[in-house]
């Protein structure tokens, strides 16, 4: 393969402190650094109405989810590191996943920006099971609609005291096996698009 494989970075929290978007930025330097073309995105700049089939059947897709379409279709995999409330994902970032599974023509052919793509997924939190939970659910409906999700995951428990001043995870064990899973993801997608 010629070409560097892209790969598109989103955090599932979005406010300015988020340790979910600090983990997300540590899995992106790391696929760049394994040779990656990587897009970071926050979410928080592309703010989405609840999904609500009203909407979607008078107005559309909202033009925030046809541009998160747009990356997603230009990208062969996924960083999505994603905060655990209620024991499951954040609400945004399922309200990202529901509108961009949606159809923005009668053309597309559906669920097609994450058909075939190769997912690496994340977690920060605060408690000592660090997003675990969270991640099973972000497992199955990544699976469910044909993301190919990596087996191997990390999640970072007492995730206020985890980074340093420099944003780095402060236990040198845990940052290595960040860059290196953000690594594996690289050389998977370079493998399947052999
Ligand atoms: C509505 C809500 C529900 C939460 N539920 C959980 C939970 O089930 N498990 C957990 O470990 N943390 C839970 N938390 C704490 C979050 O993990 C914590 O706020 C974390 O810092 C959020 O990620 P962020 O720092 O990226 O914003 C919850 C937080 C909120 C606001």
């Amino acid at each position: 393969m010629s070409k560097s494989p892209k790969v598109l970075v989103l955090a599932g929290s979005l406010r300015k402190g988020s340790t979910n978007k600090k983990l997300a930025k540590i899995a992106a330097s790391s696929a760049i650094k394994a040779g990656a073309d990587v897009t970071y995105i926050d979410l928080k700049d592309y703010p989405l109405p609840i999904y609500d089939g009203d909407i979607e059947d008078s107005e559309g897709l909202p033009q925030n989810a046809i541009k998160l379409k747009e990356l997603m279709f230009q990208t062969d995999g996924f960083i999505f590191v994603s905060p655990e409330y209620n024991s499951s994902i954040s609400a945004a970032l399922k309200n990202m996943i529901d509108w961009t599974s949606r159809k923005a023509t009668t053309e597309e052919v559906y669920l097609s920006c994450f058909i075939d793509k190769m997912a690496l997924i994340l977690s920060a939190s605060p408690s000592p099971m660090g997003g675990l939970r969270g991640l099973v659910h972000l497992r199955s409906i990544l699976e469910n609609i044909f993301t190919f999700v990596l087996p191997k995951q990390k999640v970072i428990p007492d995730s206020w005291n985890a980074f340093d001043d420099k944003g780095n995870l402060s236990n040198p064990k845990d940052q290595k096996e960040v860059e290196g899973l953000a690594e594996l993801l690289v050389k998977t997608i370079q493998k399947m698009k052999q």
